[in-house]
């Protein structure tokens, strides 16, 4: 195993009716900024039901943060923040405002003139603008996390961002939020989830047995809740059950002295900086594309989980390797999710050879838990998901 820290301070809030417990979490006093996203919170009830719960506040409301966070929008917020002096955040939904609220909580206290550069330079952020959450879609895991990703329309951008400085101060989890998502984003949050414990565990054996079980438990309880969070959203235990994974699937616990991966997610961010595709839809068109790339440097991996996740006892190590990237690639078509780039765009010609560029350019020479994945690597990966 190797060695590391784990500090996490976000307090969860899990449960039934739990989003009235909000006003006992944010400091008296406080000026507050509630961010929220497109609007699905007026129509689900959540909206009234935060709105009653910080009626003893002032608020400023910013709503329209869309998914994959725009950074001109924020930077409307960001104006706000500053000339109201507000200061404590509340973000109410997804991982996109949840990302979006964690950037403007950097980019309040940076002192730079341009707040892309912390996007752009990886500047770290030791100290942001507190904020909460009110989680309304399970996901990204964002809700007790300190990274955000932020997209950046007008040079089809997609950068990360963190530091220890951007975990919430509290994230309020109520499964059920979940009765009104609609099933394409049910799917994506499924897909998301597991694919973030794949990143952390589909590497090399270093006997963290703790960790490749908890790994294990997690990907397990997802496949086990898909049909029926797909049938019935309302079905409050399998809800909880969604949504405790997603959150477990990313709060740092099961990378902890562990080598992790994160390629598929870098090429996949190009894909919905390039294309708009959904960010899980596109993990599942490189994920099964790189395990296949990278097949001698991670089938015994491949095999393990393809034992102990899928039951799979038949054949040696190749062969138990390859039906684990089988059986994966059929549990996201069970979710109706495509695994083929051109599935979802017609405009796929030379995105391999696009991303290959633009890695080069960002000086990316190294991807994956062996850091050798060369952006030439990667544009085969990408060429192998058409
Ligand atoms: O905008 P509204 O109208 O609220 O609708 C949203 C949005 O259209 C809707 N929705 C959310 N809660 C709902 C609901 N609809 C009905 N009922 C509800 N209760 O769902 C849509 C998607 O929301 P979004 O926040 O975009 O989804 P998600 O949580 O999947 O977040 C995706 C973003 O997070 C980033 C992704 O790249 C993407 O930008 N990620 C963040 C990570 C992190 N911070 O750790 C890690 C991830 O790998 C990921 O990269
Ligand atoms: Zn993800």
């Amino acid at each position: 195993m190797l060695n590391f820290e784990f500090q996490n301070p976000t307090k969860i809030i899990f449960g039934r009716d739990q989003i009235s417990k909000l006003a006992t979490q944010i400091p008296q006093g406080a000026k507050v900024m509630m961010l929220y996203g497109g609007g699905s919170i007026k129509t689900n009830g959540i909206y009234e039901q935060v709105t009653k719960a910080l009626a003893g506040f002032d608020v400023i409301e910013f709503g329209g943060i869309p998914a994959n966070p725009e950074y001109e929008i924020l930077l409307q917020a960001l104006k706000v923040i500053k000339t109201e002096r507000v200061d404590f955040m509340l973000a109410v939904g997804g991982g996109s405002v949840i990302d979006g609220v964690k950037f403007l909580s950097a980019a309040a206290l940076y002192d730079g003139e341009t707040p892309w550069d912390i996007l752009k330079n990886s500047i770290r952020t030791f100290k942001g603008l507190p904020f909460g959450s009110v989680l309304t879609i399970p996901a990204t895991g964002s809700e007790m996390n300190s990274g955000a990703v932020i997209t950046r329309k007008e040079t089809l951008e997609k950068l990360s961002m963190g530091g220890p400085g951007l975990f919430p101060v509290f994230s309020i989890l109520d499964p059920q939020v979940i009765a009104s998502i609609p099933r394409r984003q049910l799917a994506n949050g499924i897909t998301d989830a597991f694919t973030h414990v794949l990143e952390q565990y589909m590497t090399y054996p270093i006997e963290a047995s703790l960790q490749d079980r908890f790994a294990e438990s997690i990907m397990q309880t997802l496949i086990e809740i898909a049909p029926r969070v797909m049938e019935n959203p309302a079905d409050y235990e399998a809800a909880a059950n969604f949504m405790w994974s997603c959150t477990m699937a990313l709060n740092g616990l099961i990378q902890k002295g562990v080598p992790t991966d994160w390629a598929v997610h870098a090429i996949g961010h190009e894909l919905t900086a390039l294309f708009g595709i959904d960010h899980a839809r596109t993990l599942a068109v490189i994920a099964p594309s790189h395990y296949r790339f990278n097949f001698e440097s991670k089938k015994e991996k491949l095999a393990q989980y393809g034992r102990r996740v899928w039951g799979i006892t038949a054949g040696n190590t190749d062969a138990q390797a390859n039906a684990a990237i089988e059986k994966t690639e059929a549990f996201f078509h069970s979710l109706e999710i495509d695994t083929k780039l051109s599935e979802y765009t017609g405009q796929y010609e030379g995105t391999a050879e696009k991303i290959e560029q633009r890695f080069n350019e960002r000086g990316w020479l190294g991807l994956g838990e062996h850091k050798k994945l060369a952006p030439a690597d990667v544009a085969q990966i990408v060429t192998m998901s058409y």
